[in-house]
């Protein structure tokens, strides 16, 4: 893995470069202005913002402007994607955000759909901020192993954005099986990993790795945190992780800002 990633955790100062880093990343006049209007008038959709350091935890960043747009783009992204796999958000009436963290994609779905919406996070803090402020859906706490605290085939649509890329191969296999768990028959999975776009954060065996069809993965030991994080190409995912699916669309991440995981649209086969 990166050796600086490693060297930094090892003396106990990865969180504060990644804080550092995400401070200055894009600072300039107009963000401060942005955010202090934000702060200050609160946010276009009507639900409250959430404090700096849950923004951090998620998405390292401090900015709330960052949060609000990249869920706005990740979200309509997933609903033009889900559309041309000819399974519309708008046809589904029950979803889960699983790793939903504090609400970010959650809080651009009432604008685009009347399903009864859940969120599942294994972060109890994240999960207490979102049952405060978003009363639109209702939020649970898991562990960060399965099971999920819901029965079989509760659900339409479950979608898992940036969560299967900070989990080693175990927790994906187990949580790919427990989200179809969840899923009714025939319902629908989209869920994102690192592929090529993320290259530039693996070494030369890494990156052999990945490309033979293997996952790589740095800090293992910290599964499920954001300093985790695994990489794959489609071949390791149809091959570990799409038993008992069929693949409905793959989509390519692209250099743009916040798009540039790997997305799977997914539908559960009969038992
Ligand atoms: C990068 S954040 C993305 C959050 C949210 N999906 C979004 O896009 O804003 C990853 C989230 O996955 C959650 N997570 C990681 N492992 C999890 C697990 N085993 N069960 C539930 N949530 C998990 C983390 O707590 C965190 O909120």
């Amino acid at each position: 893995m990166n050796r600086i990633k490693r060297l930094l955790a090892a003396a106990g100062l990865l969180e504060f470069a990644r804080t550092t880093r995400s401070f200055v990343k894009g600072l300039s006049p107009a963000l401060l202005a942005s955010e202090l209007r934000l702060r200050l008038r609160g946010a276009p959709d009507g639900f409250p913002l959430p404090p700096a350091d849950l923004l951090f935890t998620v998405i390292a960043t401090r900015w709330a402007s960052t949060f609000l747009d990249s869920g706005a783009r990740i979200v309509g992204a997933m609903e033009r994607e889900l559309e041309y796999a000819g399974r519309p958000l708008s046809n589904f009436d029950t979803i889960l955000d699983f790793g939903c963290g504090c609400g970010r994609l959650t809080r651009q779905l009432p604008a685009r759909t009347n399903a009864k919406l859940f969120g599942c996070d294994y972060n109890p803090r994240l999960v207490r901020w979102s049952s405060e402020h978003l009363s639109f859906a209702e939020f649970k706490i898991n562990f960060l192993d399965p099971p999920l605290p819901y029965p079989d085939a509760s659900f339409d649509f479950v979608f898992a954005r940036s969560v299967f890329t900070h989990l080693p191969e175990a927790g994906q296999i187990a949580w790919i099986e427990e989200l179809r768990r969840v899923l009714k028959p025939d319902g629908v999975l989209y869920f994102t990993t690192h592929g090529r776009q993320f290259f530039d954060q693996l070494s030369k065996s890494e990156a052999e790795t990945v490309l033979k069809g293997g996952l790589a993965v740095h800090l293992a030991e910290e599964a499920g945190r954001n300093i985790c994080s695994s990489f794959a190409l489609p071949e390791y995912v149809s091959r570990h992780l799409l038993q008992g699916f069929t693949l409905l669309r793959f989509v390519p991440g692209t250099r743009e800002d916040h798009l540039r995981q790997d997305s799977y649209i997914v539908s559960k086969d009969p038992a």
